[in-house]
C-alpha cells in the first residue's frame, strides 16, 4: 500500500482537525490542544458502519428486545441501567493505577461463568493478567485471553471465540494495520473505536473499551472518542486512599447521575453496598472545620465528611484556595457569600477544603455544609457530628431546599443522626431527628451554639 501521509493536527478535546498548527482550536476554543499526526487515506470499510437501508416509517420500526448482560456486579449493573446492553460499546475511563484492568477483569470473570469471554491485553502479557486473576480468586475456564494489539487478529479471535463480551484493554495500545500511525495517536484511536463498534454492532455483542484517558485529557488521547460509544464510565478515586467511584458520565441507556462505589482491597475490588456507613466511618468528631453533608446521587443517598481549614497565608504569597474533591467554583461561590453575609475577611487567608474518602461533587446540596465546616474553623467552633447539613447557597445568602430532601433526611434518619440543618420552612414528614431551619446564612451564628461548642471547651 502506498499512502502520501500529511501532517495534520487533531484537537485532543474536540477531535477537530486543523492542516496547520495554531494554538487554539477553532472548534471547541481550548488552548494548546493540537497534537500532530499523520493524515490517514480514508478507510471505506471502516467508516461505514452499516449497510444500505431504506427509511422506515417509525411507528412501524420493530423493537427487539435490548437484551442487557448482567456484569455480576450489583453496583456497575446498577450504573449501567441494568447491565451491559448487548451490541453496545462502553468505555471505561480513569488514571493509571486506578483499578481498570482489575474491574475489568473482574466483570470478564463474572461474565465467562455462563459462557466465554474475550479479554484482549494490550498493556500487560497473559502472564500478568494472570498473576492479577491468582490474586483476585478463581476464574472459570470461560474466560479467554490474548495479548494482541492488533485489532485485525482480535476479529480473528473473536470469530473462532464467539465470545459474549469483549473486552479491549486498553484502546490506547490497540492498533489497525492499514494506518500508518502509532498506536495511541488520535486517528489510531477513533478507527480502533469504529472498527470495534462495528463488531458490536453487527454481531450484537457488548463491547468494554479502557481508556487511560483522564479527565482533563491530559495526552493520554483524544475525548473524540467518548462521543462514539454509547457509554463512559469514569473510575476515580484517590489512589492513596481505598475508595473507587464509577460514574457514568454518559449513557444512552440509563441515567448518569448514578455512581457506583467500590474499596480496593489485597484481593481486587468489592463493592461497597452501604457507602455512607462506610464514608462516615472513620470520621473525626471532634475537630472544628468538619461537619457532616448529606447529598443525593442518582438514586442513592450519600453522606460523607466535608473538612475545611483556614490558615494565615503567608506574607508575600497570594492566599490560595484549594478544593479536593468539591468543585471549585462552588468553593468561590461559599467563601464569597460568607465574605458578604458573615463579614468574614479571607484577605490574607488559605482555604482548603476537602471531601472524605476521595470522593468528588459538583452537588450544590453541599454548599450549606461547605460554609458551615469554613466557619467552622474559622471560629474555632466544633459541629455536632450526629447532625449532617443539605443545603444550597444562593449568592443572596439564602438556604435553597435541594431535590431528593425527603428521601436524603428519611436516610440521615436510617443512619442514626440525631438532627439535620436545612432550608427553613421545607415541609417534611415527621422524623424522629430534629430539623434546624435555616433561612440565611446570616442566621448561621444564631443557630451555632445550640448545635456547636467551642474549641477550647
Ligand atoms: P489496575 O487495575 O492495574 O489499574 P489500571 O488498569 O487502571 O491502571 O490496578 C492497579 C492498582 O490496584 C495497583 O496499584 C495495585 C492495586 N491492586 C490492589 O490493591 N489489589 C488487587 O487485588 C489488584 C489486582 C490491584
Ligand atoms: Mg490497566
Amino acid at each position: 500500500m502506498s499512502k502520501k501521509a500529511k501532517t495534520v493536527y487533531y484537537c485532543e478535546n474536540c477531535g477537530h482537525q486543523e492542516y496547520k498548527w495554531i494554538g487554539r482550536c477553532p472548534s471547541c476554543k481550548e488552548w494548546g490542544t493540537l497534537l500532530e499526526a499523520q493524515e490517514e487515506e480514508p478507510v471505506e470499510e471502516l467508516n461505514t458502519l452499516s449497510s444500505f437501508q431504506a427509511p422506515q416509517i417509525l411507528n412501524q420500526v420493530q423493537v427487539g428486545e435490548s437484551a442487557r448482560l448482567t456484569t455480576g456486579i450489583g453496583e456497575l449493573d446498577r450504573l449501567l441501567g441494568g447491565g451491559l446492553v448487548t451490541g453496545s460499546v462502553s468505555l471505561l475511563v480513569g488514571d493509571p493505577g486506578i483499578g481498570k484492568s482489575t474491574l475489568s477483569l473482574w466483570i470478564a470473570g463474572n461474565v465467562a461463568r455462563e459462557g466465554t469471554v474475550l479479554y484482549v491485553t494490550g498493556e500487560e502479557s497473559s502472564e500478568q493478567t494472570k498473576i492479577r486473576a491468582d490474586r483476585m480468586g478463581k476464574f472459570p475456564d470461560g474466560l479467554y485471553v490474548v495479548a494482541e494489539t492488533n485489532l485485525e487478529l482480535v476479529k480473528k479471535h473473536y470469530q473462532t471465540l464467539k465470545p459474549r463480551l469483549i473486552i479491549v484493554d486498553s484502546i490506547q495500545s490497540a492498533f489497525l494495520n492499514k494506518l500508518r500511525s502509532t498506536p495511541g495517536s488520535p486517528s489510531q484511536i477513533k478507527e480502533c473505536t469504529l472498527f470495534l463498534i462495528k463488531i458490536a454492532k453487527q454481531e450484537n455483542v457488548p463491547v468494554i473499551l479502557v481508556g487511560q484517558v483522564t479527565k482533563e485529557s491530559e495526552l493520554a488521547g483524544p475525548r473524540v472518542l467518548e462521543h462514539l460509544v454509547d457509554t463512559v464510565i469514569y473510575l476515580e478515586g484517590d489512589r492513596t486512599q481505598s475508595l473507587r467511584v464509577a460514574r457514568a458520565v454518559k449513557n444512552r441507556f440509563g441515567a448518569t447521575e448514578e455512581v457506583a462505589l467500590f474499596e480496593m482491597t489485597g484481593t481486587g475490588l468489592v463493592e461497597v453496598a452501604n457507602p455512607s456507613e462506610y464514608l462516615l466511618e472513620n470520621r473525626n468528631q471532634t475537630m472544628p472545620g468538619s461537619v457532616i453533608v448529606a447529598s443525593a446521587r442518582g438514586s442513592r443517598p450519600i453522606f460523607t465528611e466535608i473538612q475545611a481549614l483556614v490558615t494565615d497565608a503567608p506574607e508575600g504569597i497570594p492566599p490560595r484556595q484549594i478544593a479536593i474533591g468539591v468543585d471549585r467554583n462552588r468553593l468561590l461561590l461559599v467563601t464569597a457569600v460568607i465574605q458578604r453575609w458573615l463579614g468574614e475577611r479571607f484577605t490574607n487567608k488559605n482555604i482548603f477544603v476537602s471531601i472524605a474518602g476521595g470522593l468528588e461533587s459538583c452537588d450544590p446540596a453541599l454548599d450549606l455544609g461547605i460554609a458551615a465546616a469554613i466557619v467552622s474553623s474559622l471560629r474555632g467552633l466544633i459541629f455536632s457530628s450526629k447532625i449532617f447539613w443539605i443545603g444550597e447557597l444562593t449568592l443572596s445568602g439564602e438556604i435553597r431546599p435541594v431535590p431528593g430532601m425527603e428521601r436524603l433526611v428519611a436516610e440521615g434518619n436510617r443512619l442514626g443522626f440525631e438532627g439535620c440543618v436545612l432550608a427553613k420552612g421545607f415541609k417534611l414528614k415527621q422524623f424522629p431527628l430534629k430539623v434546624y431551619g435555616i433561612e440565611h446564612l446570616r442566621n448561621l451564628p444564631v443557630l451555632a451554639p445550640e448545635i456547636s461548642r467551642k474549641d477550647s471547651e
